[in-house]
């Protein structure tokens, strides 16, 4: 089979060579009749993204408290290959190394988060200069090096404290420790980081953390009290956004980062985007729609019934403040959606099992999905400003002989997204930029260190970075400000 393949390899190179295209001549061709590339706007704003349990590790050092994650990795058990992310990337340390690899992509923006219990050891009370210092550090070196930071303040990590005195996010305490934390970072960073994302995916975190029991605490709770912790962690949202507006530098931007339930037309019929929008508006009404539209749907509600979630009206109104932009994580569709006659007027297809997939088991290679999601997104709650906060795929990154590490797997991903954002954005839709998750390899939550998703793969025993394949191809992408098509 690999003669036969070779064999083949060979007849095509003498072909071209009969042609007289040997690679000088390739080389040549291509640059008077470049491929065609669709360009994204001017200053679009290419980036890559991390999280701070993924990458810092350093989890006992200067002053930090212990998170539901930490907890939560060292139960046997929960995480698949058994590791944790006390050392992760050492990114703490090697921060500066880290800044490096983001230049050279070329990105000029970075999405990185801050560790609650760094800044709170203890949740709320006593704060631990130490821990913000070393944001300080890392906001200072990449605006050295010309890159804006965008700084997430909850990626996952809440205080072990809160967990442990008031059951994290079922109480509405933490969702008031939130808005101090938040206000208190923001009087301190805004003066430099002008873009802050409140709360990453709580589509996940909080369903799979309080009603599924896969990720940190682990709770397996009845529907109500995740409908309830959901609104605590949407009042939440809303108090950090009242409190850095009272504190943070006038003009710092605030949105929030949102795993959307992304719903795609089966086929792209009217009858079915017309379905498909109201789909992704009920589906999406425990977080991105109650804090848009200030109320829950009538859908929500009643397929909730008894579980809704109790609120006052006080509280709607803090969730639903006006915010400067909406960050959107895009992977997989959750839906392919049609339009039918009864109510509520659409249906979610079943999934085949046989949809192609990544080296992610979930992540279904459907590239009409970040078409559609900011879109479908921006028409029914009317945002202006959309960030692909995170996107990217887990690759199997084998290290060649020759010690490089062809992604053309990731490769092959990226360019069908990304040819079908440019494609969104050439038709309207909002997006301003686009962050790659990840920079590096990292703690992959309940998969370990055995899932791979970044630009640079780490050896986390040497802790040694080696660029991969798709890092040239997105810095090409970034340098080009377009996407070969
Ligand atoms: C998102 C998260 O869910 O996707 C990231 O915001 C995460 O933190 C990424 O690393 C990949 O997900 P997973 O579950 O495969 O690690």
């Amino acid at each position: 089979m690999s003669d036969e393949f070779s064999r083949r390899q060979f007849a095509g190179l003498a072909g071209l060579s009969a042609l007289g295209l040997t690679a000088p001549a390739l080389a040549a061709e291509s640059a008077a009749n470049p491929v065609a590339a669709a360009s994204f706007p001017d200053g679009f704003v290419w980036g890559t993204a991390t999280s701070s349990y993924q990458v810092e590790g350093a989890v006992n050092e200067d002053g930090r408290g212990k998170s539901i994650w930490d907890t939560f990795s060292h139960t046997p058990g929960k995480i698949e290959d058994g590791s944790n992310g006390d050392r992760a990337n050492e990114h703490y340390h090697r921060y500066k190394g880290d800044v490096q690899l983001i230049k050279d992509l070329g990105a000029k923006a970075y999405r990185f988060s801050i560790a609650w219990p760094r800044i709170f050891p203890d949740g709320t009370g006593a704060a631990n200069p130490k821990g913000l210092d070393f944001y300080n550090r890392l906001v200072d070196e990449l605006l050295a090096n010309g890159i804006t930071p965008y700084a997430t303040l909850y990626h996952w990590d809440l205080p072990q404290a809160l967990q442990d005195r008031v059951g994290g996010w079922r109480s509405s305490d933490t969702s008031k420790a939130f808005g101090d934390y938040a206000g208190y970072v923001a009087e301190r960073l805004t003066d430099r980081v002008r873009n802050i994302f409140t709360v990453n995916e709580v589509g996940r975190f909080l369903y799979f953390g309080y009603g599924l029991g896969i990720d940190a605490p682990g709770l397996t709770l009845p529907d109500a009290e995740v409908n309830q912790a959901r609104h605590h962690v949407a009042l939440g949202h809303g108090l950090a956004v009242q409190a850095i507006r009272a504190r943070g530098r006038p003009g710092t931007r605030v949105g929030f980062a949102e795993n959307i339930t992304a719903c795609v037309p089966a086929i792209n019929t009217p009858e079915n985007i017309r379905a498909t929008e109201m789909a992704t508006r009920e589906f999406n009404s425990g977080f991105l729609g109650v804090v848009h539209e200030g109320k829950y749907t009538e859908g929500f509600l009643q397929y909730a019934r008894a579980a809704a979630p109790r609120f006052t009206a006080e509280e709607l109104k803090i969730i639903s403040q006006p915010i400067d932009f909406v960050g959107l994580n895009i992977y997989a569709p959750q839906y392919y959606i049609v339009a039918t006659d009864r109510a509520p007027g659409w249906r979610p297809l079943p999934m085949p099992a046989s949809f192609p997939h990544m080296n992610s088991e979930w992540l279904r290679i459907a590239p009409e999905v970040i078409y559609w999601a900011p879109r479908i997104a921006a028409k029914i709650w009317n945002i202006k400003d959309i960030y692909i906060s995170e996107n990217g795929t887990s690759g199997e990154d084998r290290i060649h002989p020759d010690g490089q590490i062809y992604d053309l797997d990731r490769i092959m991903f990226l360019r069908n997204y990304l040819t079908q954002l440019q494609r969104a954005i050439a038709e309207g839709a909002p997006v301003r930029g686009y962050f790659l998750w990840s920079l590096m390899d990292n703690f992959e939550w309940i998969f370990g260190y055995g899932k791979r998703f970044g630009l640079y793969r780490v050896d986390f025993e040497t802790q040694a970075r080696i660029p991969k394949l798709s890092a040239a191809f997105y810095r090409d992408v970034i340098a080009r400000n377009a996407i070969g098509v």
